[in-house]
């Protein structure tokens, strides 16, 4: 069964979450928006079908296996395989397409009956009426979809497929404002930001900072609310050289003559103050959909700590995990990249790769020295009603 909600449905649910989250954060998640996410969900489902029919999964899950079992007979690369097969398995057994059997060495996984024959090309069709926006999500899939075979085989790395020079353009369009599926992320941080920003002056610095579209958002933001004069320096950073460029770019033009914008290289993985960020220099450091990239988030908090004055916030919008074992739909993408499956694990905060827990932040940030972590929204309090509701920020304080 479709989880495809209708539009009259999807604007009920979106005045019951008007009702109960805050004011600032409530108005991107429109009736339209609650729609196109369940179109897109059902659209990466059926890209999820055609890879789980061509790749001979299917055959494959016609016995009971275990996920390693399937990856042995399909001949795919176990390094890179078990991740988004693990995924894939999720996303089939929650439709009702593969059985779970819970077993002793492990769950094994068999196909109830057909596999269901479902068109992508209904659904993109169906977004194109509702809200085209999005469409830049649907290029990403399709295309990542073409490649999971050769992905899985081995034949060629996530980070070659999704970052080979011809897919750049693809990227600048999905990390974008003008993008219906990305643009909430930036709207949700920056709301955070401008709710709990440290007192004046504040120097911002953003991590991962990308294409600029998180930034744009959030001085958009604080220009609005007239909250700008506050600030007296936005540090924007990035580690991909290309990236870099095209962001610094992109908010020149927009903010042509806007003197406190700094622009320089920075990676996570590595000590800051090596990378002329000196102790204590920043009131507020903000990372859109970057910190789960870290290698090691412990470190990256521990650096980022440092970086903070005392009473320095931490401020950084993410997509939330809202149940174990959930499969996001965004996930079919990134499972492609080493950092996104792989990072350094930690039994509590960090138990796997991809995105975290409301709790798992909360454990990471105090473990690092954080005091006073808040979501916004309060997504645990919103997950029974509102499972897919998957955006939060999630802000810490360095203690004074
Ligand atoms: C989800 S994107 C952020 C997009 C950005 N907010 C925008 O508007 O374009 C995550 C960013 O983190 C960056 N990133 C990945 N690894 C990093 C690292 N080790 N240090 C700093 N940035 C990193 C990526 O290059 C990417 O630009």
């Amino acid at each position: 069964m479709s989880e495809v909600v209708e539009l009259a449905e999807a604007e009920r649910r979106s005045r019951e979450l008007a009702s109960i989250l805050p004011a600032r954060i409530s108005p991107p998640f429109t009736g339209s928006f609650i729609r196109s996410a369940t179109l897109y969900d059902e659209y990466v489902l059926r890209l999820t079908l055609g890879i789980f029919r061509t790749t001979g999964l299917a055959k494959a899950a016609q016995t009971p296996s275990t996920i390693d079992e399937l990856i042995a007979r399909v001949g795919f690369e176990p390094g890179r395989a078990r991740v988004p097969v693990d995924w894939m398995l999720r996303r089939l057994s929650h439709r009702g397409i593969v059985e779970q059997i819970d077993a002793a060495g492990g769950p094994r996984f068999r196909l109830r009956g057909e596999m269901p024959e479902l068109d992508p090309g209904e659904i993109l069709e169906a977004q194109r009426q509702q809200d085209s926006s999005w469409q830049p999500s649907y290029v990403l899939a399709e295309t990542v979809a073409q490649d999971y075979p050769v992905f899985l085989r081995g034949e060629r790395t996530g980070e070659e497929i999704l970052f080979s020079p011809s897919r750049l353009r693809m990227w600048v369009n999905f990390f974008s404002n003008d993008n219906g599926l990305y643009v909430v992320n930036n709207l949700v941080g920056a709301a955070a930001v401008a709710e709990l920003m440290p007192p004046a002056p504040v120097v911002i610095m953003e991590l991962g900072g990308g294409l600029g579209s998180g930034a744009t958002a959030l001085i958009d933001e604080l220009r609005g609310s007239g909250r700008w004069a506050e600030v007296r320096e936005y540090r924007f950073t990035e580690l991909v050289p290309f990236f870099l460029r095209r962001g610094q770019q992109a908010l020149e033009t927009r903010f042509p003559g806007l003197s406190l914008l700094k622009f320089a290289a920075l990676d996570m993985n590595r000590v800051f103050t090596g990378q002329g960020v000196e102790p204590g220099s920043v009131s507020l450091v903000y990372a859109v959909n970057t910190l789960h990239v870290a290698r090691d988030l412990d470190f990256t908090l521990r650096e980022i700590f440092g970086a903070l004055g005392p009473g320095g916030r931490l401020v950084v919008s993410e997509c939330i995990r809202t149940a174990p074992a959930q499969a996001i739909y965004i996930e079919f993408i990134f499972n492609l990249m080493e950092t996104f499956r792989s990072p350094v694990l930690h039994p509590t905060y960090r138990p796997n790769g991809g995105f975290l827990a409301p709790e798992e932040w909360r454990g990471a940030m105090e473990a690092a020295g954080f005091v006073d972590v808040r979501m916004l929204p309060d997504i645990p309090s919103l997950r029974a009603r509102f499972p897919h509701f998957q955006v939060g920020a999630v802000v810490a304080t360095r203690p004074a």
